[in-house]
């Protein structure tokens, strides 16, 4: 893989696999824009990857603010080459009946709406380069539900189609996308699909790890491995394509 004059942009990049991500593009030799609503982890890197890093501070449901990230974005890098989504949220498992709208809305606002701003900007300089590479990260929650994660799998299942529905979309543009549907993954995000005040680390070890066919969790750096590959050019002739990266969690 070489990502030596590829300009790469993360969404959700300060988060446990967004920063994996981020770094992994940095090592290989890209430049890169990480986006995310917090920056505080990010902003450390400046001095080590100077020229190489723009950090981005937005709330990707916004349209405004999607608009303002991408033009920064696009000052600081040149076109777009490569776009990696991780931005999310999770949702507490809550029975059907105690979902309120607002929760609701919210959990489709992160893991859905803000795909369709992020990729919407990003895809009008993509289109005139006529090349471009975009990665949406999912869940096999949406394939494999657990209880109580309603909304959560809908947003998520929404990741998937709107995927499909672009690659189809872009492909006279030669432009790629696909979606990478990690299975529990050890960041501080698992913890929070326990029910409202469950026992974090029994939840992780009773549950989610013992859902995991290959009996371990997935890494942040598993899905950076994945989210590489669907960047390359090894990956020149793959659209449309959702990637499991889950230990066979939905198996
Ligand atoms: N951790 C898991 O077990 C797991 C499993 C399956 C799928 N996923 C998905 O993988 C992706 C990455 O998850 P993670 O485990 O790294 O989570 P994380 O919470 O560590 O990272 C998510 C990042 O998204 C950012 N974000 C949230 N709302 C935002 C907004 N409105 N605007 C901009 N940024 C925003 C957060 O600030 C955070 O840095 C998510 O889409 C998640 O749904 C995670």
């Amino acid at each position: 893989m070489n990502f030596q004059n590829k300009n790469v942009v993360v969404t959700g990049a300060n988060g446990g696999m967004g920063q994996v991500i981020t770094k992994r593009f940095l090592e290989e030799g890209a430049k890169v824009a990480a986006l995310d609503l917090h920056v505080d982890e990010v902003e450390k890197w400046k001095n080590e990857y100077g020229d190489q890093l723009e950090v981005i501070s937005a709330n990707l449901t916004e349209e405004i603010e999607v608009r303002e990230a991408v033009e920064k974005a696009t000052e600081f890098l040149g076109p777009i080459s490569i776009l990696v989504n991780t931005l999310g949220i999770a949702q507490p498992a809550t029975p059907i009946d105690e979902v309120e709208v607002a929760d609701w809305d919210r959990l489709l606002a992160v893991n859905t709406t803000s795909l369709f701003l992020i990729n919407k900007e990003v895809v009008k300089g993509m289109k005139e380069q006529r090349a471009g590479v975009i990665t949406n990260v999912a869940s096999i929650a949406a394939e494999r539900p657990r209880p109580g994660l309603n909304a959560y799998v809908t947003s998520k299942g929404g990741a998937l189609a709107f995927t499909k529905a672009l690659a189809i979309e872009l492909a006279e543009y030669k432009i790629r996308v696909n979606a990478i549907n990690p299975g529990p993954s050890d960041t501080s995000m698992l913890g929070k699909f326990s029910p409202e005040g469950g026992d974090v680390d029994q939840v992780k070890e009773d549950t989610f790890k013992k859902s995991v066919p290959l009996g371990e969790l997935v890494t942040p750096e598993d899905i950076a491995e994945a989210a590489m590959y669907l960047s390359s050019d090894g990956a020149r002739m793959v659209t449309g394509s959702v990637l499991n990266v889950d230990g066979g969690r939905g198996l």
